[in-house]
């Protein structure tokens, strides 16, 4: 099967080389190709290039004048797997309740956790299936999933089959996360070092037995897990070859960036704060640092600096953080809105951090998140709109026209 889109007014992300993440200065440059075509061979990218040197024939034509073409979001960064949405602690969050001090009250994560403990797998499935097919049509093709709701032995495994059976279900990729240290069960609130070795001597070896999980996490954060804390458990992740991901910097600089860097992290998550020496830190790395702007919009709180990031040289990635508790939403167009409206991204800077600097933060840069020959054919066609800015502009307006997936439109 074969699909050619034609009479593209603006091809975005063409370009072969892109297989690394993008940062500094280059973020604003974004590839473009105007009067594109692109053709699609089975799950494919096969060639795309001027109008002028396009292919006569294919199985499918679409035409795309006045229309953007680009690669989908790789949105790398969720908690889509959950039992119930927590609406009871908005109305409480309205009220003036703050996000830590609904945890302190068990409520938050815990009570995602208690939820989740007493749902069936089937279930689990069925409903994340449904979120999944909801956020492509929001345009993502790439989706990072962590577990951290199930904070037993038995629940975060079921957990990571719900992931295992997502990843059989849909040709979307798929990257599974281990968060069992999102948040300290009741049970263990005097016996902290027991929560741990539970983690790393009896969900680990299962986990790495049965290849569930990418990657491993950790929330490390005052409300959670400490700097030394987070360290044993990147330790014991290593020994089982899952390279960290970490939540960290939501609210206190406290060393979390520091600590992921020395083990090899792939990224570090949310940045909502972040000072000189932990801008200094990931400049040396390969770290990426992953903004996730919708957490600070729900929780009315303030976003990271991306414009003192990007200024200073780094990539960043930007995703949803999709999850009941603090970003209910998988809307990465909407993220995009909140990048250059709250953050001063320019909407170049933006879509290059939804797509590649996404890919790359879940090492698929070589798979996803360009128009590139032998890619993965995940793309997004828009509606007729005249710049690429009218994407981030048009907040909440659905300017995605189609969106195809490993070659076929959904
Ligand atoms: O990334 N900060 C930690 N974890 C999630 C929220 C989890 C929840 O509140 O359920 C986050 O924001
Ligand atoms: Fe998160």
């Amino acid at each position: 099967m074969s699909i050619l889109i034609q009479n593209i007014k603006t091809l975005l992300l063409a370009n072969d080389q892109y297989t690394n993440k993008v940062a500094g200065k280059d973020l604003n440059n974004i590839p473009t190709l105007n009067n594109a075509y692109l053709l699609i061979e089975g799950d494919r990218i096969a060639a795309w290039g001027s109008m002028a040197d396009c292919p006569q024939r294919a199985d499918q034509i679409i035409d795309a004048t006045g229309k953007f073409v680009l690669p989908t979001w790789c949105d790398s960064h969720t908690h889509l797997v959950f039992a119930a949405t927590r609406e009871t602690e908005f109305i409480d969050k309205i009220k003036g309740a703050s996000y830590q001090e609904i945890a302190k009250k068990g409520g938050g994560i815990l009570n995602s956790a208690k939820k989740l403990q007493q749902t069936p797998i089937e279930e689990l499935v069925e409903s994340a299936y449904l979120r999944l097919q909801e956020v492509q049509q929001y345009g993502t093709g790439a989706i990072e999933i962590k577990s951290g709701y199930g904070l037993t032995l038995e629940a975060e495994i079921k957990m990571l089959r719900v992931i295992q059976q997502l990843k059989q279900r849909t040709a979307m990729p798929i990257k599974a996360t281990f968060l069992g240290a999102h948040a300290l069960p009741t049970k263990y609130k005097d016996n902290r070092q027991g929560y741990l070795d539970l983690l790393i001597k009896d969900m680990l070896p299962q986990i790495a037995a049965e290849g569930l999980a990418d990657y491993i996490d950790v929330f490390c954060e005052k409300v959670a897990f400490s700097v030394a804390e987070t360290e044993q458990i990147l330790e014991a992740g290593a020994k089982y070859g899952l390279p960290p991901k970490i939540h960290t910097n939501q609210f206190n600089c406290m060393g979390g960036i520091q600590a992921a860097i020395a083990h090899q992290a792939i990224s570090v998550d949310h940045l909502e704060v972040i000072n000189d020496e932990e801008i200094a830190a990931l400049q040396g790395s390969s770290t990426i640092g992953t903004l996730l702007p919708s957490a600070p919009f729900f929780l009315n709180d303030h976003y990271p600096q991306a414009r003192k990031m990007i200024d200073a040289g780094l990539g960043v990635a930007l995703a949803t953080d999709y999850n009941p508790g603090s970003t209910p939403s998988g809307n990465m167009p909407f993220v995009l809105s909140l990048a250059c409206i709250k953050m001063k991204m320019q909407p170049a800077e933006a879509l290059q951090a939804a797509t590649i600097n996404g890919a790359y933060a879940l090492q698929l840069a070589d798979q996803l998140g360009s128009i590139s020959r032998g890619k993965l054919a995940n793309v997004i066609i828009t509606k007729p709109m005249d710049s690429i800015a009218y994407m981030p502009y048009a907040f909440g307006t659905n300017w995605i026209d189609q969106v195809i997936i490993a070659g076929k439109p959904i």
